[in-house]
């Protein structure tokens, strides 16, 4: 606290990010990031950005990235925002789109940055609860708002909202804009990126970090309504005119020609997230249903901070969350190769029922 520190500072509750262990040799599996490494193509374009160039200013309107990214959804440019990572994309969403008189509405069980966003500008936001299965019901997005978001897969549940359901609400809700934060989308759901033609109310944002193993050069992105987007740069160019560096999109350009190579990587986690479920559910684990890159699961009568750290004294990081009280029995666990979800398994064999029969 500082007599400097503006109101709003004050009354912050920032936003924690799993961590980044320091420590070699731990098994990282808490903050949903690509087992396997970026595409050959995507090192390749950033090696040859490194050069005489870097001493100019990046394009700051990212045409190049925007392009590809719209060809990749049989888009045009004008209906694609970018920005560095998509939390800072869904930043000016919150400000441009969804600050209005009446409350956003969001479940009450979702990504935790978006309090936060409500927080930083001062935008009223309204809860809403998931079903007792974690399941969100579009039925209960019907009542007044000042903007609808949600992510789908939602996180960190993994559950999977389908896009009939999506198009119910957005028939329902056309005078508020409706936020689909799709960065697990690629893992067992179906992208609504085509409806943006048909809603003009209806904003998809996409992250990198994730199917396209590229968290570390922060990139992120949203497809709407021309007006959309125009609200998205207005933003951006009152904030920061050069969001994405020569790396970021250069790189991510690559990526998302490279559909071929994040497809096979994306079936690869696919495959391996059904193996650990039926090795845990063997084990006696309750996992829920998920279509993301990861799994929330509990084991019955056991506390999940407990289960996490029990695992981090074996070298196996995991996310634990220990609000709201209905989710802290469980814990999210990142979808890694095979090898480190089997040490995964033999790791929570020792600890479930070597303290069982303690
Ligand atoms: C639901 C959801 N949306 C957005 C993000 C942000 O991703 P990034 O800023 O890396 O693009 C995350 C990160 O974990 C997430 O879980």
């Amino acid at each position: 606290m500082s007599h400097f520190w503006s109101k709003v500072v004050h009354g912050l509750t920032p936003y924690v990010p799993g961590e980044q262990p320091k420590l070699p040799n731990l098994v990282k599996l808490n903050t949903n990031e690509s087992p396997y490494g970026p595409s050959r193509l995507v090192l390749e374009a950033l090696r040859a950005e490194v050069g005489d160039t870097l001493r100019l200013y990046p394009d700051p309107g990212s045409d190049g990235l925007r392009a590809a990214i719209a060809a990749r959804h049989s888009l045009t440019p004008a209906q694609v925002f970018v920005g560095n990572g998509s939390d800072e994309v869904l930043a000016h969403v919150f400000q441009a789109l969804l600050k209005h008189d009446a409350p956003v509405l969001f479940p009450d069980i979702t990504y935790s940055f978006y309090p936060v966003y409500c927080a930083l500008y001062e935008i009223a936001y309204e809860p809403v609860p998931l079903t007792s299965n974690f399941e969100l019901d579009v039925r209960d997005y019907r009542r007044p708002n000042g903007g609808i978001i949600f992510p789908n897969p939602n996180a960190p549940t993994g559950r999977l909202v389908s896009l009939v359901d999506i198009e119910e609400l957005l028939k329902a809700n056309t005078t508020s804009v409706v936020v689909i934060d799709e960065a697990y989308v690629d893992f067992g759901g179906e992208s609504c990126v085509p409806l943006i033609n048909q809603y003009p109310q209806l904003l998809v944002t996409h992250t990198l970090s994730k199917s396209r193993a590229l968290a570390g050069l922060r990139v992120g992105y949203a497809t709407g309504h021309p007006l959309l987007i125009e609200a998205l740069n207005r933003v951006k160019d009152s904030f920061n005119s050069y969001p994405l560096d020569r790396f970021a999109q250069a790189g991510a350009s690559a990526a998302m020609a490279d559909e071929h190579y994040y497809a096979a990587m994306c079936r690869k986690v696919i495959a391996s997230k059904a193996t650990l479920v039926a090795s845990m559910e063997a084990l006696g684990f309750k996992v829920l249903p998920s279509a993301a890159n990861f799994i929330f699961a509990r084991f019955p009568g056991r506390d999940g901070a407990d289960l996490a750290a029990q695992l981090r004294e074996r070298g196996i990081v995991v996310r634990h969350f220990k609000n709201p009280a209905r989710i802290s029995p469980f814990l999210r666990i990142t979808i890694g190769t095979d090898e480190q979800c089997a040490g995964l398994v033999d790791a929570l064999r020792e600890i479930v029922y070597t303290n069982l029969n303690k």
